[in-house]
């Protein structure tokens, strides 16, 4: 069992409006996901975090056809990916955790964006990333996109990424979000999350994008 940073009202409807405000590049990276992946052999693609969605609709627009299961704990979550994402059949969303899929299927590829650094690295990353490989096939790619840095690296990107927000924003939201990303958030340094994905069974993962304290990792299961 793994625990879950829940997403609910406000924070879930006013999600994507938050993300892109917050995240310098969010909307590039998630448009060249799918070119990212579009090499896998297979089309079985788990996507974990689904939230309301934003990979998931990303993928089902490629010219590849995929076969997705979006799973997420938060219910307001995967209430807007079900609204966004009902007309296709390739999409299967599911509520609930990667430990709740059977382990015997096994997929092809899996992302995990913006969900790693709400979990303590007190067994409970190492749990979620464990959970992954078990379900995926031998040599399967897998994407992350996560808070990374030691503490020094991050209190000086919070600074950078201060200064790629959007104007308007007010200055006491902006400091507190920042304080709480540096005090709250549970990133880990880079090397620590490399450690943790070989310990799950993933090969040394390379981070191909970075944007302010974001880093985008690239791995594949052993
Ligand atoms: C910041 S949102 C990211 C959503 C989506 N990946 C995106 O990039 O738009 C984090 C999501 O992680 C989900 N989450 C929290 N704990 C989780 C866990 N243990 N396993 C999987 N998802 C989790 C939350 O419900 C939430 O929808």
């Amino acid at each position: 069992m793994n625990t879950v940073e829940l997403f609910e009202n406000e924070r879930a409807t006013g999600y994507n409006q938050f993300v892109e405000t917050w995240i310098p590049n969010y909307t590039y990276f998630l448009e060249r996901l799918p070119k990212l992946l579009s090499e896998t052999k297979g089309s079985d693609l788990l996507v974990v975090g689904c939230g309301t969605g934003n990979e998931i609709e990303k993928f089902v627009k490629a010219p590849k056809r995929w076969n997705l299961t979006g799973v997420d704990p938060s219910p307001d979550m995967i209430k807007q990916a079900s609204e966004k994402l009902q007309t296709y059949d390739n999409v299967t969303l599911r509520e609930g955790l990667v430990s709740d899929l059977p382990t015997d299927k096994k997929y092809d590829a899996a992302t995990l964006l913006l969900v790693l650094h709400f979990l303590d690295d007190n067994g409970n990353k190492l749990n979620l990333l464990k959970d992954i490989a078990d379900r995926l096939v031998s040599g399967a790619p897998f994407v992350l996109l996560d808070i990374t840095g030691d503490r020094n690296q991050i209190k000086q990107n919070l600074q950078v990424l201060r200064l790629l927000l959007p104007d308007g924003l007010e200055q006491e939201q902006v400091s507190s979000r920042l304080n709480r990303i540096e005090k709250e958030l549970h990133a880990v340094s880079e090397e620590r999350l490399s450690a943790l994905c070989q310990e799950a069974g993933f090969e040394p993962p390379l981070r191909f994008f970075q944007s302010s304290i974001y880093m985008g990792w690239l791995t594949r299961k052993k």
